[in-house]
């Protein structure tokens, strides 16, 4: 297994709309088991391969309290949702910002795990916030485009203070 490389918004691949995977081969698991092990180093409750830029459908969530229920989702397609709900949102592109984003509080999720096989989940909470974060990464969307534009200017101004700060410290 190997540490993916993760990158960081605003870099414009994060903007990439990912390709449905084709047929679950041995590329595709050794992709899989790289990126849970990248999302437990990190460490992170999901991730989706754009943000390790391989633009392909594959996700890893973990949102177990001791990192024992991996869920690999390949080509999900959330095919129900009901009600919403807002919660406090990060994402390992976007280190340190949390933001309050409103999603569907219940999904149905039809995807197809590591093996190959198609399964469907039904998913609340953080479980269902998760899914919905992770797929839109698939789709080249970050959970910051849904603040408003007074919140993303205090939001980058946040980040290039952080860099600043980072840049500082190395130097
Ligand atoms: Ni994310």
């Amino acid at each position: 297994m190997a540490i993916l490389d993760i990158i960081y918004y605003p870099d414009k691949r994060l903007r990439t709309i990912a390709k449905p995977v084709k047929k679950v081969d041995d590329d595709i698991k050794k992709l899989v088991d790289d990126m849970f092990e990248t999302m437990y180093v990190a460490p992170g409750i999901g991730l989706a391969a754009t943000q390790v830029n391989v633009h392909k459908q594959v996700i890893v969530i973990d949102v177990s309290e001791h990192k024992d229920q991996p869920l690999c989702l390949i080509n999900p397609v959330i095919i129900a949702e009901e009600g919403s709900e807002s919660s406090d949102e990060g994402c390992l592109s976007v280190p340190e910002i949390y933001e309050t984003v409103q999603r569907a509080a219940k999904v149905t999720v039809k995807a197809m795990d590591q093996n190959g096989d198609e399964f469907t989940l039904q998913a609340d909470e953080m479980l269902a916030v998760c899914i919905q974060h992770e797929m839109d990464h698939l789709v080249g969307k970050l959970f910051v485009d849904y603040l408003s534009p007074l919140k993303l200017q205090r939001l980058k101004k946040r980040l290039l203070k952080n860099m600043r700060e980072e840049q500082r410290a190395l130097g």
